[in-house]
């Protein structure tokens, strides 16, 4: 049985019972426990959003005064609440932040959120990699849709890379730390890089 869908996995069933989309809801949850990042009233952009669940724990703490948009290649199943609006599109294409601008009338958020994950192929280098393109396109992204003072989540899968990912991070944001919540497998190497305080 894939090892993503383990009903005995303690997150898994937890998501199921919560109502949440998917198990990393309590990733982003203990993100926002041990940070305070997300606040009443914020506008949160969420990178690699589908099925939605760290946008169901971002769209409980910024409220019906805030607002959350999520991006994804995927199709997103629309929400009921009007303050939490999906897209479907590539990170790295323009055009969906023109369509975030247009339908939700803002370009600069309080807080970037990604779970980006790339298409995995099982070799650990190619998808490190990948996943280092993938959040070397957050930090633009957030360079150009990030307040002043705005933080950012991305997650890691440490490779090569990973000290140069750290080194750009450490440019655009006042403290950086690197998190694993509980959530996270322990087979797995993946890791949240945490962005403090933009620049
Ligand atoms: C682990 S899933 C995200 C789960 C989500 N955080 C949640 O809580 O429901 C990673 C997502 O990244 C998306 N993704 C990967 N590359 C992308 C890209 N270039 N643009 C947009 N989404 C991308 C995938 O389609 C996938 O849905």
């Amino acid at each position: 049985m894939s090892k993503r869908f383990d009903p005995k996995d303690k997150y898994f069933q937890k998501a199921k019972d919560e109502g949440y989309r998917a198990r990393s809801a309590f990733k982003l949850d203990a993100i926002q426990k041990r940070f305070k990042l997300i606040r009443s009233a914020d506008k949160v952009l969420d990178l690699g959003a589908a099925p939605g669940s760290f946008m169901q724990i971002a769209g409980r703490i910024v409220g019906d005064k805030g607002l959350v948009v999520g991006i994804d290649l995927l199709p997103i199943k629309p929400f009921r609440q009007l303050t939490m609006l999906a897209f479907e599109g590539d990170i790295f294409d323009e055009a969906v932040y023109e369509k975030v601008e247009v339908e939700a009338g803002v370009t600069l958020f309080d807080v970037i959120t990604s779970d980006l994950a790339p298409a995995t192929t099982g070799i650990k280098s190619v998808d490190a990699g990948r996943s280092f393109q993938l959040n070397e396109q957050v930090l633009k992204v957030s360079e150009g849709h990030l307040k002043r003072g705005g933080h950012v989540v991305m997650k890691a899968f440490p490779g090569v890379d990973h000290s140069e990912l750290i080194r750009l991070a450490k440019k655009q944001f006042m403290h950086v730390k690197l998190f694993k919540p509980d959530a996270v497998r322990k087979s797995s190497k993946e890791v949240y890089i945490i962005g403090i305080g933009k620049l």
